[in-house]
């Protein structure tokens, strides 16, 4: 057994509430819905309002993720989230050679609007919130998403959503990244300009620890270098000229829920009150909203264990409490045979279900922060406190997240922290039962879902019938207003938009900004 938190701070016995940081206790605590936020965003949280069951979900083609979100919305999911397949999150078309074999494989793909509208039709997007888990190209879905709004009767200021658009995350973690960051922070800046403009009720970024936390991260560095990139993007926003209380209660963010309960919970009350504190005394954010940090949470597929995969049933619901007692916003529950192949049918439903038995049969969603005043968690959340706020320093000192990221910093540290757990495991100081302890399984093999490749050929006929169809030269022209605009200041989400309408692809758009931008290439040797 370790005798350390996932964040590598000590396991001490706790004799009560060591007000380690000297601070005042309304400085530390406060109320539920106020200032910093620690007890959760909103007064009342769960007995207002149940957290939103949220399950990602999306492979193949848009019809064949559009029957998968008729059967959550049936099974009562709160809101939508959409998994795209590598090229659309890499900006290429499912006929792009480099997209061969990826196409429909990890999410859905969409090379232009004709798919949009498949993925939603029947949906009605003024009745959903829509979460879609996209990157390098967020602007183009975001902007296809409401195109078909549009289509549908629902304005601008009645779609609400999140696009994860968190770029500096992938080149961190996860790599789904296009251009380089300067290009990319712009792009950024454009989507909260936006949808300040268009959009007022869309969350504009999910800045995401949640794949540092899949590569290995900590708890303390999941948080610290989440909270770190959201600066740089508040400093982006800021130096194009929007006021702060224009773009940040728009701000959300994305992390995991690990099996580590306790540490777990502390560590969501430790990020909510720096947020608030950074905000505030940083950035001089006067309106509430901009310090309330609203997040989302899916629970931890790095720690699903192919090994006997119902124990993962145990394993996520532990996580998915973690989440609850931290006050998370929103929550994704991994399916116990994830770590195998995509969820099947059935296990989705049980993920889904694993929310609905804590919101509606347990009693935690009848109290607000129910670990208020608890010795561990209170000395638990100072001692994580402490702990992202010396690696948040650590990066600001390197010239903040970006700067640290030219330098590998983020990632050698991250990989550190997942050689140490691979250790422990591997000498079974960490127990992972069904992989280093307690192996007995006498069970027959399990029968994954698989996606087919047919997929692929039926999108590359749908892109040349597309392509066959429409206005080329209009398509051409309004390439040409992307490229100028993207060589200029002006916002590119307009012409972007315009693009989109006249069914320029996502590849098509992408390369129009690749040929002006260019694409990121890492630092050599890190
Ligand atoms: N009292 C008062 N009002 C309340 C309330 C309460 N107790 N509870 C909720 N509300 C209100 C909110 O103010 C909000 O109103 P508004 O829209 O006017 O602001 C409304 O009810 C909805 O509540 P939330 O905004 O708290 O909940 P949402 O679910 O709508 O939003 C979010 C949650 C975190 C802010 C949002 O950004 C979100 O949904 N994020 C999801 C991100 C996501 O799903 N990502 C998936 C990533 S998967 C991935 O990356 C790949 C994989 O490999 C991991």
């Amino acid at each position: 057994m370790t005798s350390r938190t996932e964040s590598g701070l000590p396991i001490e016995p706790v004799y009560g509430p060591q007000h380690r940081s000297g601070r005042p206790e309304d400085e530390r605590l406060g109320e539920p819905g106020g200032y910093p936020f620690t007890r959760g965003v909103y007064p009342t949280m769960y007995t207002g309002r149940p957290w939103t069951m949220r399950q990602y979900a999306g492979f193949g083609t848009a019809e064949e993720s559009n029957r998968r979100y008729h059967q959550l919305v049936q099974a009562g999911t709160g809101g939508l989230s959409v998994a795209f397949d590598l090229p659309t999150q890499m900006g290429f078309d499912s006929d792009a050679t480099v997209a061969s074999g990826e196409v429909g494989k990890v999410g859905v793909a969409i090379d232009s609007l004709d798919d949009m509208e498949r993925l939603f039709d029947g949906i009605p997007l003024s009745d959903v919130s829509t979460s879609m888990t996209i990157n390098a190209p967020a602007a183009l879905l975001l902007l296809l998403y409401q195109l078909v709004g549009a289509e549908q009767g629902v304005r601008g200021d009645q779609l609400t959503g999140t696009v994860q658009n968190d770029v500096l995350k992938e080149y961190v973690a996860r790599g789904t990244y296009i251009y380089p960051p300067a290009e990319s922070l712009r792009l950024t800046s454009d989507i909260f300009g936006y949808c300040r403009a268009e959009l007022p009720r869309w969350n504009t970024i999910s800045i995401s620890g949640y794949h540092m936390a899949e590569a290995g991260a900590t708890p303390a560095q999941e948080v610290a270098f989440t909270l770190a990139n959201a600066r740089e993007y508040v400093r982006a926003a800021l130096s194009a000229g929007l006021a702060v209380d224009e773009f940040a209660p728009r701000l959300s963010f994305f992390f995991v829920a690990r099996t580590t309960l306790l540490e777990e919970v502390a560590k969501f009350r430790a990020a909510r009150r720096i947020w608030a504190q950074v905000m505030r005394e940083e950035f001089g954010a006067a309106d509430p909203k901009s310090q309330m940090l609203r997040f989302h949470t899916q629970t931890a597929g790095v720690q699903l264990t192919a090994q006997q995969p119902e124990v993962n049933m145990v394993r996520v619901a532990v996580q998915a409490l973690s989440a609850v007692l931290g006050g998370t916003q929103s929550l994704h529950t991994n399916s116990y045979d994830e770590a195998i192949a995509l969820p099947t049918e059935k296990a989705a439903r049980l993920a889904l279900r694993t929310q609905q038995v804590l919101a509606y049969e347990t009693d935690v969603a009848r109290t607000v922060d129910p670990f208020a005043g608890s010795y561990a968690v209170e000395s638990l959340t100072d001692e994580i406190e402490g702990a992202i706020r010396q690696l948040m320093d650590r990066v600001e000192e390197m010239g903040g997240a970006v700067a640290g990221i030219e330098r590998g910093f983020q990632k050698t540290e991250i990989e550190k922290s997942a050689y140490a757990v691979a250790t422990e495991i591997d000498t079974g100081e960490r127990t992972v039962v069904g992989v280093n302890a307690y192996t007995d399984d006498g069970d027959e093999p399990y029968e994954p879902l698989r996606v087919d490749p047919a997929i692929e050929r039926g999108q590359t006929d749908r892109l040349a019938a597309l392509r066959s169809g429409r206005d080329s030269d209009a398509v051409e022209r309004s390439l040409d207003a992307l490229r100028a605009a993207a060589s200029g200041t002006d916002n590119v989400l307009y012409p972007m938009r315009d693009a989109l309408a006249a069914r320029a692809t996502v590849g098509e758009v992408c390369t129009a900004l690749r040929d002006v931008w260019g694409v990121y290439t890492p630092p050599t040797g890190v």
